[in-house]
């Protein structure tokens, strides 16, 4: 009997030793500090992941980022950045970001959308009158309410950014009307509207993840992308057979500095508050390094040998895509949108 309880005893500390050495196993933080003010040699890693290049303005900010938190955590936060989907495509990065395998990602909402559909509503073609109006809708009780959603998801929206209108480019022949695009194979971003939007236009669009998309258009398994001018630029869409590009601006491609709600809750009070401001002012100044860079990349464009059509008749194209706002699941939304400009 006392051999028994002997022997009980044994396996219950055995048990208490297993599971505090299983609490103590985070990977986000080398120390795990969750409620109040850390201790001061605790450190923290956070991994931020995105889909563009170096010299992108994602990468551009989230490594100014890193830069301020360093500083003003006195390096207790360390924020690695992963450019060029290194650490996964932006579908797999938000889903990282659910599951607190990410801690920080930007994205442009069209692969978001999978996730928290009340988002596709900014993906709509020709929603936005133009940028000021765009950034107004974000930045105010819209944006807001759109953050509030993500929270749901257990993402939380740190700041809106964006990545400039996106264009069609193909290796055919000039677009320059929808009849141009009839029976083009377009790849287009995992996002049901663009789909429904370029089926609408005439083209057959295959949705694909970016770091798919060159081997695509290299091979010829589509003949047409559509991107902003920063993209077909810093990947030099030119060597991957495309030729023409259309400045239909179809979409204002808004994108979205973003933290998982897992990875926020291991930190410590004071250092959450760190982390959330220095994203909370990412968003805006992405957006402007954008506007700087996006007439340079169309001038390196040309100067490759894209031939731009600029002089674009647009409404043929907004009538063509207008049957697609009626299938909207989040008509309120979507009019709030548009009675807002
Ligand atoms: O086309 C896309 O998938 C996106 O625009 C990209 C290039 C990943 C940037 O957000």
């Amino acid at each position: 009997m006392k051999k028994q309880k002997f022997g009980l005893l044994f396996i219950l500390a055995l048990l208490l030793v297993i599971v505090a050495a299983c609490s103590d196993s985070g990977k986000t933080s080398e120390g795990d500090s969750s409620k109040g003010d850390s201790k001061s040699d605790e450190k923290f890693t956070l991994q931020a992941g995105h889909s563009l290049p170096e010299d992108h303005p994602y990468n551009i900010t989230f490594l100014e980022m890193a830069e301020n938190v360093k500083e003003r955590t006195d390096g207790r936060v360390t924020i690695e950045v992963f450019a060029n989907s290194e650490i996964g495509a932006e579908r797999e990065l938000t889903e990282g970001l659910t599951l607190g395998t990410v801690d920080l990602v930007v994205s442009s909402t069209a692969p978001v959308t999978n996730f928290v559909p009340e988002l596709s509503v900014l993906d709509v073609p020709f929603i936005f009158k133009n940028r000021e109006t765009a950034v107004g809708i974000l930045e105010g009780e819209i944006g807001d309410e759109l953050f509030r959603q993500m929270g749901e998801h257990g993402i939380i929206g740190l700041s809106w950014g964006e990545n400039g209108y996106r264009h069609i480019t193909n290796g055919k022949h000039p677009v320059n009307n929808p009849e141009d695009l009839k029976g083009l194979k377009i790849r287009t971003q995992e996002n049901e509207i663009h789909i429904a939007a370029f089926k609408a236009l005439g083209a057959q669009p295959t949705p694909m993840a970016w770091t798919e998309a060159l081997t695509g258009l290299q091979q010829g398994v589509v003949d047409a992308q559509e991107n902003p001018a920063i993209v077909a630029d810093q990947f030099k869409l030119y060597e991957s057979k495309q030729k023409y590009m259309t400045l239909t601006g179809h979409v204002y491609s808004v994108a979205m500095f973003m933290m998982s709600q897992k990875s926020y809750d291991k930190l410590p009070e004071d250092l959450r508050a760190i982390v959330l401001e220095e994203g909370q002012k990412a968003g805006a100044k992405q957006r402007d390094l954008i506007v700087e860079m996006e007439k340079e990349s169309i001038q390196k464009l040309k100067d490759n040998g894209v031939e731009i059509i600029e002089d674009v008749d647009l409404v043929p194209f907004q009538e063509a895509v207008k049957p697609v706002y009626a299938t909207i699941e989040y008509q309120e939304l979507l009019n709030k949108i548009i009675d807002a400009q």
